[in-house]
């Protein structure tokens, strides 16, 4: 080794060490287990256990005390189509690449200790029922959630560059996978939002199934790949559609069956890297699915105060009977459109400047191998 080679070397060892604190926390997000939001603590990540990006900014004890328009409640709930939340901004026009760390929930319904989506915030959603997960996509008005419009936006999920999630410390409970009713932690999860679209992404338990269901890495491919839907690929669905349907599990985000018939897995390259994605994403089958009208939907929406002489708040007093219409005629219109690029709908969240776990851990381990060269150079 030159000696320039080595002077690089202790220098970014020194740079490395002006933050002592650890990179990564004690215990991973995806290994907190808190089975119930009972009890939970204040926060998962508090300054008694210091990390470079901790400690956590919002909090997981949500109540109705925390239930305000500030919120920064970071425990979400994820029920069904008309109960479930997002991960959105903190203030007015934020960039998620710049909070993916902090970003609050944003609910439908009141009673979680969050902030409530504005009325008009959910233009067209679809829930996809699966075996192994449920798949909340739609089209959303960001802004009102404190999104800036234009942001391509990003993934959260429960990995992070340092394990903690993003956000940091975040946790998801939903009533969906219990045996019992109650809200039961939800172990692996991603939601991508950006570019007036998003995806929730809840996967059942926490096994090799979840982990490759609830896929976390695949960040700059977007919601075309990771969430495909009748709304993240072809040419999208219109505003309007609310709609909840059965549908098989789908090919977990990153699988495909080459040309010569053999399954391969897709690894995304480092930011900046060309992505050649070596295939196109199709939405699994759907079946037996209801329709709903959206005013009916979301009756604890506040009014929308953004909207110009805010006709919408009469979307607030709509009926609280959201009566199902059961037309089945949607049925495996998921399926049948599944064969365009992903390219064009799923471009929204591409931009991203997330970072996935495995690629961090990498340069966790070049500074171990610095550290401990470092060492024995100093104890040599
Ligand atoms: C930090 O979190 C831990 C684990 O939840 C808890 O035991 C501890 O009391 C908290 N410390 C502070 C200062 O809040
Ligand atoms: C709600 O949670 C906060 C902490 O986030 C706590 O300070 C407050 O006492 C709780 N309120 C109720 C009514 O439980
Ligand atoms: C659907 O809603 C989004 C968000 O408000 C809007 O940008 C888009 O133009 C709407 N699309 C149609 C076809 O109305």
């Amino acid at each position: 080794m030159s000696r320039i080679a080595l002077f690089s070397l202790v220098f970014a060892a020194v740079a490395l060490a002006q933050d002592t604190r650890p990179q990564f926390p004690k215990v991973p997000l995806a290994d907190q287990i808190y089975p119930t939001p009972d009890g939970l603590p204040y926060q998962l990540y508090n300054a008694s256990d210091p990390f470079i990006r901790g400690p956590q900014s919002g909090f997981n004890q949500c109540n109705s005390t925390t239930e305000t328009q500030d919120s920064k409640c970071q425990t979400a709930i994820v029920n069904d189509i008309t109960d479930f939340c997002l991960w959105g901004g903190i203030e007015p026009n934020q960039v998620v690449a710049n909070i993916e760390g902090e970003m609050v929930a944003w609910c439908t319904k009141k009673g979680h200790g969050t902030r409530v989506m504005p009325a008009d915030t959910i233009k067209a959603v679809q829930v996809l029922n699966a075996p192994g997960y449920v798949m909340i996509t739609g089209v959303i008005d960001q802004s009102l959630l404190d999104l800036d419009p234009t942001d391509p936006g990003g993934e959260e999920d429960f990995g992070g560059q340092d394990l903690a999630g993003n956000p940091i410390g975040a946790l998801v409970y939903s009533t969906h996978f219990s045996d019992n009713n109650n809200l039961a932690q939800i172990r692996r999860w991603t939601e991508f939002i950006g570019s007036g679209q998003f995806c929730m992404k809840i996967c059942k338990g926490a096994d090799s199934r979840a982990d490759e269901l609830c896929r976390h890495t695949l960040d700059r491919i977007g919601l075309a790949y990771n969430c495909p839907s009748k709304f993240t690929i072809g040419a999208g669905s219109p505003n309007g559609t609310f709609e909840v349907c059965d549908s098989a599990d789908m090919t977990p985000p990153g699988v495909y069956t080459g040309a010569d018939g053999v399954t391969s897995t897709y690894t995304q390259g480092p930011e900046g890297a060309p992505l050649n994605v070596p295939y196109t994403a199709t939405a699994a089958s759907s079946s037996n699915c209801q329709t709903f009208t959206s005013s009916a939907i979301y009756t604890d929406a506040p009014a929308n105060t953004a909207a110009a002489g805010s006709g919408s708040a009469a979307a607030s007093g709509a009926s609280a009977t959201a009566a199902a219409s059961g037309s089945g005629s949607r049925a495996g219109s998921a399926g049948s459109s599944a064969s365009r690029t992903g390219s064009s709908a799923g471009a929204g969240a591409t931009g991203a400047s997330q970072h996935s776990a495995a690629g961090t851990l990498h340069v966790s381990a070049l500074a171990a191998v610095v550290g401990t060269f470092v060492a024995t150079l100093m104890f040599a």
